[in-house]
């Protein structure tokens, strides 16, 4: 089985519903490790809740990002994780993480990406008055929401909708999406 670690940077929904995936045996992997740059977020109740260890761990307290990259890489090293699951971690990953774990770090974003990546996804849609919306699964390259895309879902904005049905509807569909991708994702790399 996969150890993964799930990195998260607020709420933790997703790293939630991954948990639950892992409990009922729909994703077949074990998160060992919660890794969180935010001490106020609410991501490290939920790990707490769940019996996960949570490395908080926040850039300010380092003089660089190289250090505090090597600080999660000593963390992830010692728990002996094979891969990295990005769940709503607001930060650009550097070479220090991306190296060692080459093709093995994935996140998920709420849009049809390459159309409207960084902060506020689901907002920069609503407001262009796009009428498909959706999620990306991705490999995390040292971009923005880039790197090669693993999967989408794409979702279709109604006439009724308002920027917070919308919003729900893409958090929802996220939740079980992000199980399934990976679920694959790990059968394949286990093939190989
Ligand atoms: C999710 O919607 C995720 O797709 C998004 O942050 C949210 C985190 O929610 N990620 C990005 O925007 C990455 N650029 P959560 O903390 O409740 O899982």
């Amino acid at each position: 089985m996969m150890n993964i670690a799930v990195f998260a940077s607020g709420n933790g929904s997703n790293f939630q519903s991954l948990y639950e995936a892992t409990q009922s045996g729909q994703l077949k992997a074990t998160i060992k490790l919660v890794v969180c740059n935010k001490p106020e977020a609410y991501v490290i109740e939920r790990a707490k809740a769940c019996g996960i260890p949570c490395f908080v761990c926040s850039p300010k307290d380092f003089p660089d990002k190289a250090a505090y990259e090597q600080a999660i890489l000593n963390e992830l090293q010692a728990n002996s994780i094979d891969f990295l699951v990005l769940a709503g971690y607001m930060r650009l990953v550097g070479p220090t993480l991306l190296q060692p774990y080459k093709n093995r770090i994935v996140n998920i974003h709420p849009s049809l990406l390459p159309a409207f990546p960084g902060m506020d996804a689901i907002g920069q849609a609503f407001d262009a008055g796009v009428k498909v919306i959706g999620i990306t699964v991705h490999f995390v390259d040292e971009g923005m929401d880039t790197g090669p895309i693993i999967d989408q879902q794409a979702i279709r904005v109604n006439e009724e909708d308002t920027r917070e049905t919308v919003e729900a509807r893409i958090h929802e569909i996220e939740h079980t999406f992000y199980p399934q991708v990976l679920n694959k994702l790990f059968q394949q790399l286990m093939v190989k």
